[in-house]
């Protein structure tokens, strides 16, 4: 996504530079429009290293690739932040007489803004208007936070934590509403590795990647979101929580333990259903001349039937995932009716997976049943999209 940063000139402009780390980590192209007076609080030099993107402040710079227009062309969101008195007024009358208003001006994308300004400011009657005036044309205007200002005084005006920016600016691209706001969420992602001795394991092809955007679809959508994560390599998005773990046994610690005040468990893990019964302390040596020493496995606990028989909080909502072949016993959506019915969990999401299905890419298909093994829900599409689906499906349910 190409995002326009905005940033005005406060004091809370250093917090436009974490701002722009967690959206530019989370894969998105910034580009940084400042105004003058931001430059006071912030140099150019900072945001063109950490945009990687040319910085100018003025319309008559990059004159060449009509910046003034191009840039809100081009955008698919606008967040500005902090955006100070000043800048609300300009923007609410339609000013252009710098790049960052005439690229509001332009953008037909969606448009944050994230005011900051002290307590006298945010509530003279014609920050008001320009604020009521700015909601009414459709431009999203968060509220400011309160607390600590930058003297000694506290009171309205604090702008918000980068990471709710981030979230409420995504949201609004989205096209959903904070509905899963003030909702504890634990999502388990990834695949176990059950050890056998310290350099080898039993593990499974799971990347975590469905878990992981089931993570960035709830904090997305507002919620306080732990990620325990077995073995995951790709990168967690910003303002999940994170718990990293290996085994089996470790993951159910971990999920037990978060569980403990979560409105929702989300068990996408690849747990692995048996390891062995003892772990070698040193690494277990070829022995030449006698063949391969046999492992000996035992059965793992069940994390999901354990949270569906002793859920730890009245009215939690769990989900469990299941990975099917298919074989001759049935097809993938025959033994995902079973494993519902099984599993008892309140819904059940059921994908096909193989060599070449499932694991790693970048697409997924599911279908969504209920603990009588009715279909709730179909969706197919980018992992991200199927996340948002699966949370359709909890809604209702909370
Ligand atoms: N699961 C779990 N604990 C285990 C094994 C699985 O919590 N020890 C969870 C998974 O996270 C998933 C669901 O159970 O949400 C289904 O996992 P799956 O491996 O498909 O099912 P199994 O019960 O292992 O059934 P089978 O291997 O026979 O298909």
């Amino acid at each position: 996504m190409r995002i326009v940063l905005g940033v005005a000139g406060g004091i809370a402009a250093y917090k436009a530079v974490l701002l722009l780390r967690l959206l530019r980590e989370d894969g998105h192209a910034v580009r940084v429009v400042p105004t003058r007076a931001a430059l006071e609080f912030v140099g150019r030099p900072t945001w063109e290293a950490l945009s990687g993107e040319p910085v100018s402040t003025e319309v008559f710079e990059h004159v060449d690739e009509v910046a003034h227009v191009r840039i809100g062309q081009e955008a698919d969101l606008v967040v500005v932040a902090p955006a100070t008195a000043d800048l609300l007024a300009r923007a609410a009358a339609g000013m252009a007489d710098d790049l960052l208003t005439a690229t509001l001006l332009v953008a037909r994308c969606p448009v944050l803004l994230a005011p900051a300004m002290h307590t006298e400011m945010w509530q003279h009657p014609a920050t008001v208007d320009n604020v009521d005036t700015l909601r009414r044309r459709g431009i999203h205007v968060l509220d400011p936070v309160s607390g600590r200002l930058t003297g000694p005084d506290t009171g309205p005006g604090r702008l918000p934590e980068p990471e709710e920016i981030a979230a409420a600016a995504l949201a609004l691209v989205h096209g959903r509403t904070s509905d899963l706001a003030g909702r504890r969420v634990v999502v388990s992602a990834g695949g176990t590795r059950e050890p056998i001795d310290p350099v080898r394991f039993i593990g499974n092809r799971s990347s975590g990647r469905q878990g992981i955007e089931l993570a960035r679809a709830a904090h997305e959508r507002g919620a306080q979101v732990t990620l325990v994560a077995a073995n995951v390599t790709l990168p967690v998005p910003p303002g999940v929580h994170v718990v990293a773990v290996e085994s089996g046994e470790q993951l159910r610690d971990a999920v037990r333990s978060a569980a403990k005040d979560a409105d929702v468990v989300v068990m996408a893990a690849a747990v692995a259903d048996f390891r062995p019964v003892r772990t070698a302390t040193a690494k277990i040596k070829k022995q030449p001349g006698v063949g391969p020493t046999p492992i000996e496995l035992v059965e793992t606990v069940d994390i999901l039937a354990e949270l569906v028989r002793r859920s730890p909080r009245e009215g939690q909502v769990v989900v469990g995932f299941a990975a099917e072949t298919g074989d001759e016993a049935g097809d993938v959506l025959e033994h995902g009716r079973r494993k519902a019915i099984r599993k008892g969990a309140d819904l059940l999401v059921v994908n096909a997976v193989g060599a070449d299905r499932g694991f790693g890419v970048e697409h997924n298909e599911v279908t969504v049943l209920d603990r009588a093994g009715a279909e709730v829900a179909r969706a197919a599409g980018t992992k991200l999209e199927v996340a948002h689906a699966v949370w359709d499906a909890v809604l209702p349910l909370l």
